[in-house]
């Protein structure tokens, strides 16, 4: 007979005890019946296709079209010379077609474990009823790039197009309060790499700070200490003003476009393509979270695929088009800005429309910021329920019930790298978690299906082989588009994670502890 989905065939052995797996919870019922009527509990089955697309939109556009795409149209040098990645050019548009392809995989992998395991908290629950804890470990450690890391290069982008739109009112920051130190230190701009020289000095260091980053990180942080985030109806108006923004930056760039920039279509071939997607992947981060509404999504088998592709395909369609009149307005190479959309369109002589562009980024980066610095204390505070982290993480204030330490925590990291790094680098890393995250998930829904697969799943992937093992080479093949820094420092943070697992995490762990003192109630 097989085994249950969660239990161990021996939990003291030190091999499979690492990849005991969570009990999951009972499955979902398709049900409707208020909490505390002795039925089911689940959550109501609102959610069509049309809110899903919304959901979709307000979570993922923001940072990677907003600011990302300078670089991936543009590529990376260094003030030496040396080139870090290749551009895509014009053919940009390509690199967006690979990954709706690619992200559309890893997304119905995601809707298919988010549907069947009723817990609150992504990709770090689903594989600890999935894969086991070590597993579940790396998957949440990978998150922290994914939500905090991630972060840190919204806040830059952030602060790229507020400098921006406080130009409008004749303000113009000086740039050591502007850039951090690592930008300065990477970017071929001359002026920006120049503030090494010009910047005031304390004991001989320059001081480059990146302040509106600073500041818009600790005003968010205080926003979701006590308890304020968006809501559906703030959601949805943030997707207006993004929609409306890059509806302007379309309606008006597009006459300005001059044909000779579209020339060469893919200055650096395939190479460029590659290395473009791998950066712009970043756009695409957060349909991840579109996938955690499907126990809320009414008839899931019909409406999350659909969901989940037409969000794909409404957000890769403005992507594409956004990138192709960005790249038709000036030569490529211009796009390499803090704030390459508004930077379009000041070249192209449209400075008013510029402001409005800036100023809209402001508005659907703050909505980004919001989301994943309210996501990632909750991972944290799941990892810390379950034992992996310290008991005080999972501490929630008595007055705003909000997990407060871990949102402090949380706040304090990103708002220290958003005053400091540089935003490429940043997008590597979270580019590069996010991508291993999404391959394990693929492989975990695979998994789940061979090991138990009479379990009820409200939604199924349709050809499970190949969407599943090509999910996760396609998540694979764009990491490789990433520069050889990215993969050292996520070896570096693979091996931090590991570390911390065994010192603390497996001693901990409530699950091997709940084990051990069954197999000790059994046997005595
Ligand atoms: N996809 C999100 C953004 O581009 C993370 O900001």
């Amino acid at each position: 007979m097989r085994s249950p989905a969660h239990t161990v065939l021996d939990p003291f052995s030190p091999m499979t005890s690492l990849f005991a797996r969570k009990p999951i919870a009972p499955e979902v019922v398709e049900d409707d019946s208020p909490i505390g009527t002795g039925q089911p509990a689940s959550l109501k089955r609102t959610l069509g296709t049309g809110d899903l697309i919304m959901l979709a939109i307000g979570a993922v556009i923001g940072a990677g079209i907003f600011s990302s795409i300078g670089t991936a149209a543009a590529g990376e040098i260094l003030p030496g010379g040396e080139i870090v990645r290749y551009g895509a050019g014009p053919a940009l548009i390509l690199s967006f077609v690979l990954l709706g392809f690619v992200c559309g995989l890893a997304a119905l992998c995601y809707a298919e474990l988010a549907s069947m395991i009723p817990l609150a908290g992504s990709a770090y629950a689903y594989s600890y009823a999935t894969l086991g804890e070590l597993v579940a470990w790396i998957i949440g450690w990978d998150l922290i790039l994914e939500y905090a890391v991630g972060n840190v290069a919204v806040a830059i982008a952030w602060s790229g197009y507020f400098t921006s739109f406080l130009t409008a009112f004749g303000i113009d920051l000086p740039g050591w309060l502007t850039h951090g130190y690592r930008t300065a230190l990477l970017s071929s701009n001359p002026a920006t790499h120049a503030l090494l020289q010009t910047a005031p000095r304390v004991a001989g260091i320059p001081i480059l700070l990146n302040v509106p980053a600073f500041v818009i990180v600790g005003l968010v942080t205080a926003l979701l200490y006590i308890g304020v985030r968006e809501s559906i109806r703030a959601n949805n108006i943030m997707v207006v003003v993004k929609l409306l923004v890059l509806a302007l930056f379309v309606v008006l760039g597009v006459q300005h476009i001059d044909p000779a920039n579209y020339k060469p279509f893919a200055p650096n071939g395939w190479r460029g393509i590659h290395q473009g997607a791998a950066i712009v992947f970043f756009a695409y981060i957060g349909f991840d979270a579109v996938s955690t509404a499907a126990e809320e999504t009414r008839n899931p088998q019909r409406n999350m695929p659909r969901g989940i592709l037409g969000g794909l395909a409404v957000c890769t369609v403005i992507y594409i088009i956004v990138g192709a009149v960005a790249t038709g307005l000036v030569p490529y190479e211009q796009l390499r800005a803090a704030d390459p959309l508004a930077t379009a369109l000041q070249v192209a002589g449209l400075q008013t429309a510029s402001w409005i562009v800036a100023f809209g980024a402001v508005v659907s980066l703050t909505a980004v910021l919001l989301v994943f610095q309210y996501g990632q204390p909750r991972i944290f505070f799941a990892m810390a329920r379950d034992g992996l982290l310290p008991r005080w993480a999972a501490r929630i204030h008595p007055k705003y019930r909000t997990p407060h330490i871990t949102t402090v925590l949380t706040g304090v990291i990103v708002a220290l790298g958003a005053l400091v790094m540089d935003e490429n680098e940043i997008y590597d890393l979270t580019n590069i978690g996010t991508l291993s995250a999404f391959a394990i998930v693929c492989i975990g829904v695979l998994a789940l299906r061979v090991m138990d697969p009479d379990r009820p799943r409200p939604f199924r992937v349709p050809f499970i082989w190949p969407v599943a093992l090509g999910g996760a080479g396609a998540c694979l093949y764009v990491m490789t588009g990433l520069p050889v820094h990215a993969w050292e420092r996520f070896g570096i943070w693979l091996a931090i994670g590991l570390l911390l697992y065994f010192v603390y995490g497996y001693r901990n762990s409530l699950l091997r502890r709940s084990l051990s003192t069954s197999s000790f109630t059994r046997s005595s």
